[in-house]
């Protein structure tokens, strides 16, 4: 094995690695050095794994060992404490970070800037972010954090003692006020408490999966399909069983269980058998073990490159999978689903309309790029002569959902398995699904021995769901002022090789065809089809998205016709208490859209080149399903506190929320206390999805710490240690859209926004301002990070982001192939903060995590439109002014015009 020698934080190390290896690896397996991340190595475009060498930032995962040998290394974990201390109090201090996946490396960037004098000047700062990807924060409070750390290093190592820049709250010109602007206590309900274990996150000490080590664990490695739609000939792993390290191969014939997984229909396996047919790139066909991840990745390729096919024609346009002579994905058929609904006579209503647009809106299929690729670790507990218990640590959005789905493959009790989600680097609805959890666990169950899989960026990509390509045929009437009259829609959904929650987003679809706007009169069919392209499920916004860029395309076109402005189309259309969501459902008192929109009212009538869009969007599943909110506080020996909740923490904030949540009934410091999430049955909850999670969780934990509190006015914390508190929340009055035409109730509540996209003289993006009713901000800092994240991402959304795959292939597997926006080509994000309380869910709080990006691509095309007259109908719009330096350039492409 070859050696290379060199500086490492100070300590002149030497070390052995095999051949091959980049030396992100090295710092990773070979020196245990763990703040360097690896979100899409050896690709060299994410930036998790910057480090310095000579002084100078690198990425580990570009070098070759060799070329490091006599040079000066520091990561993270060699950076001076006070520096170290400065940048981390910095980032939790401005809400620089999220789920934290990107976090270290970009401290570690930063430092090199504070070290050559460019911290705290915000051009430098965004040019040197180049180098890096933040999916959760929108960069502009990166850009903050790293400016106030390098202003307080220059100044001696204090920061400065303004506060962080805070959303604007709006209200009071129009008679609102804030809820409730001041707690009792400091960290209570509106208050922008700190991240919770925000510095560890920062520093690179919190582990995430991947950065866990077991004594005695075996490393996994998937092995997967390299075509859409073959017939697996052979999977012969006796040539990889004599490569260095190699313990095992597992394949489906090693599943005790049942094979097939699914959120809703059971239709993905865990492994495609030979002899079967494959579905899509990202088939399992056999895990490979070995005593390293090195050595199984290699394993496993060598196996990926001997499995024999016999290779078929693929399916891959959702239209023509529905002819009856397209070939079957499923014995099934093609066909998903269909979700129908109407309300009023769409046909009369049309032919006495003064107005009538018909048009065609298309939308492409998106990849998550959370950055933290998807990992699992399955610990052997105890072993009995005939049943080993086993712990499973993952970084899903469903701990019950992973606890019954992984149980059912090993064909044991879901009791026998404890399940504990670990705060992920980012999901966005990429890992509601199983991925690679019930193989790690099985493989644990065979051997006996701790194993741990990580996927590469390339297997993220190829295995989980993607955003829906939708297309969405609508056909709309409007009175001669541009008052709504009907709303036709026919939308269709290419769910690619596997139902996950497919159905759902296109149920959503439907459901959010007629946006934030009164009609009365609504047809709608929305039709989910499989394909062998990636399969798609769950992404921030659930088909909400789609349905808007559609809906608001149809209002700035009406207000063309009308003669009128894109405010005022809106204006007169707007729902308002009492009137009727596109499923039936009454608006109540606590709708808050009309509000956000007179919030941005002067900024759009004021700017040369602007695009406005409203949104509206679910907060909890609904659709007849129930949303619950379940949790425990338990008091800790030594006056702790532990929050346990079946919910997961991914950058969101929900952990932080829940000591608000605490601190506010009692008073306790939330210092005192931890947040879990764990298998618990008592706390039995769903996904993580649906922006409830706060909603619910906030109301469950006002329940249990008022408890706390009543007993805390007796006696002091310590006298009740063991004591458990308990609080539930539960939701089930909701209907799926159709099934009632008597004031149906599809969804527990909603969350409302409008947007106001502008453009400079280059036609260039300028400046977003997002006003969104919250309902109630219970940490306003962190809420506007979530809509600050989300415009981010909705702005990739319209411009620049997408996945296209040719004959079920992705094109590429590259990261930087996505078109996903740096940070400088995202504009400044305003946040105004609107409450209007909801008489659901705790302390009146709505969801925040995806309607921030529902109008967004809609005020994008209205903007461009204002600057140079083309209306576009397909996403992305590429062809823009606007999208210029972000879109990949194999996918520059000519204007899209009507
Ligand atoms: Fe940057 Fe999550 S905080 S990727």
């Amino acid at each position: 094995m070859p050696q290379v020698t060199f500086s490492l934080n100070g300590r002149d190390t030497s070390t052995l690695y095999e051949e091959g290896m980049n030396f992100l690896e090295v710092l990773r397996e070979e020196c245990g050095i763990l703040s360097t991340k690896d979100g899409c190595a050896p690709q060299g475009y994410c930036g998790c794994c910057t480090i310095l060498v000579d002084g100078r930032a690198a990425l580990a995962c570009l070098r070759k060992p060799e070329s490091i040998a006599g040079h000066d290394v520091i990561t993270l974990e060699g950076i001076p404490e006070e520096q170290r201390r400065t940048l981390a109090r910095a980032f939790v201090r401005e809400g620089g970070l999220q789920c934290g996946f990107c976090t270290p490396g970009i401290v570690v960037r930063a430092c090199s800037l504070m070290n050559h004098g460019g911290a705290s000047d915000p051009d430098k700062i965004q040019r040197a972010l180049s180098g890096h990807l933040c999916r959760c924060t929108g960069y502009t409070r990166i850009v903050d954090a790293i400016r106030s750390a390098g202003e307080a290093w220059e100044n001696g190592g204090d920061l400065p003692g303004a506060e962080p820049r805070q959303p604007h709250f709006f209200g009071e010109a129009i008679g609102l006020t804030r809820t409730s602007p001041h707690s009792a206590h400091s960290d209570g309900i509106g208050s922008s408490s700190h991240r919770y274990r925000g510095e560890e996150h920062a520093l690179g000490d919190k582990p995430y999966v991947a950065d866990m080590e077991i004594d005695g664990m075996l490393h996994a490695a998937a092995v997967m399909s390299r075509h859409p739609r073959a017939r697996v000939l052979s999977i012969d792993p006796s040539a990889v069983l004599s490569m260095p390290g190699v313990e095992r191969v597992i394949t489906a014939g090693d599943v005790p269980g049942q094979r097939y997984v699914g959120l809703i229909r059971p239709d993905w396996p865990v492994f495609v058998a030979t002899g079967e047919l494959t579905r899509c790139v990202g088939d399992m066909l056999a895990l490979v073990l070995a005593d390293t991840r090195f050595h199984a990745g290699r394993a496993a390729e060598a196996l990926e490159a001997a499995v024999e096919y016999e290779v078929l024609e693929p399916v891959t346009d959702p239209v023509a999978a529905l002819d009856p002579d397209a070939p079957q994905v499923h014995e099934s058929g093609n066909l998903l689903e269909v979700c129908s609904f109407s309300r009023g006579d769409v046909e009369a209503a049309l032919a006495a309309s003064k107005h009538v647009l018909e048009r065609t809106f298309t939308t492409q299929r998106i990849e998550h790029a959370f950055l933290e690729p998807e990992a699992c670790l399955a610990v052997p507990t105890t072993a009995t002569a005939s049943r080993i218990r086993l712990k499973v640590y993952t970084q899903g959005q469903g701990v019950h959902d992973d606890q019954a789905q992984i149980a059912s493959v090993l064909g044991v009790p879901p009791e026998t398995l404890e399940v504990e989600l670990v705060a992920n680097g980012g999901a966005f609805g990429g890992k509601e699904d199983l991925s690679i959890q019930a193989q790690t666990a099985l493989a644990a169950q065979l051997t006996g021995h701790p194993v741990r899989t990580v996927l590469t960026r390339e297997q993220s990509i190829r295995m989980h769901p993607k955003r829906h390509p939708i297309t969405l045929h609508y056909t709309v009437g409007a009175d001669a002022e541009g008052h709504l009259t009907a709303v036709r829609a026919r939308i269709i959904g290419d769910t690619g090789a596997y139902a996950s929650v497919g159905m759902k987003v296109l149920e959503r679809a439907g459901g959010h065809s007629c946006g934030p706007y009164r009609v009365p009169n609504v047809d709608v069919e929305a039709t989910t089809v499989y394909t062998n392209n990636p399969p798609c499920g769950a992404m921030r916004g659930f088909g909400a998205n789609q349905a808007a860029f559609a809906i608001e395309g149809i209002m700035d076109l009406l207000a063309e016709e009308v003669g009128v402005d894109g405010y005022d189309i809106r204006e007169r259309n707007i729902l308002g208490p009492g009137d009727p969501f596109a499923t039936g459902q009454l608006m109540t008192a606590s709708c808050g859209i009309r509000q956000t929109l007179e919030a941005v009212r002067e900024v759009y009538k004021g700017a040369r080149y602007a695009g406005i869009g409203c949104g509206i969007k679910n907060t909890g599943i609904g659709n007849g399903m129930d949303d619950s909110g379940r949790l425990l506080l338990r008091v800790l020996e030594g006056g702790a506190i532990e929050i346990l909740s079946g919910y997961t923490e991914m950058g969101q904030g929900l952990f932080t929320v829940l000591r608000q949540v605490v601190n506010e009934e009692t008073g306790l410091d939330p210092e005192i206390m931890s947040v879990r999430t764990a298998s618990d049955p008592r706390v039995v909850c769903g996904m993580t999805t649906a922006s409830r999670a706060t909603a619910l969780l906030t109301a469950a934990g006002q329940i249990a710490a008022r408890e706390l509190a009543a007993d805390l006015e007796h006696a002091p914390l310590e006298e009740f240690v063991g004591k458990e508190y308990f609080g539930e929340y539960v939701c089930d009055f909701t209907t799926k859209p159709g099934v009632r035409t008597d004031s149906p109730v599809t969804h527990m509540t909603f969350s409302y926004a409008t947007q106001v996209v502008i453009l400079d003289d280059e036609g260039r993006l300028e400046r977003v301002v997002a006003a969104h009713d919250v309902g109630r901000a219970i940490n306003p800092l962190q809420c506007a990070g979530q809509i600050e994240g989300s415009v981010h991402m909705g702005l990739g959304y319209a411009l620049s982001e997408d996945l296209p795959c040719t004959g079920g292939h992705p094109d590429s597997l590259l990261l930087r192939d996505l078109g996903i926006l740096k940070a400088k080509e995202t504009p400044q994000i305003d946040v105004i903060l609107v409450e209007v309380p909801d008489e659901v869910g705790g302390y009146g709080s709505k969801g925040v995590g995806e309607i921030g990006l529902v109008p967004t691509a809609g005020a994008v095309a209205g903007a461009l439109h204002a600057f140079d007259g083309v209306r576009r109908f397909d996403l992305p719009m590429s062809d823009a002014p606007a999208a210029a330096a972000s879109v990949p350039k194999s996918r520059r492409v000519a204007p899209v015009t009507s």
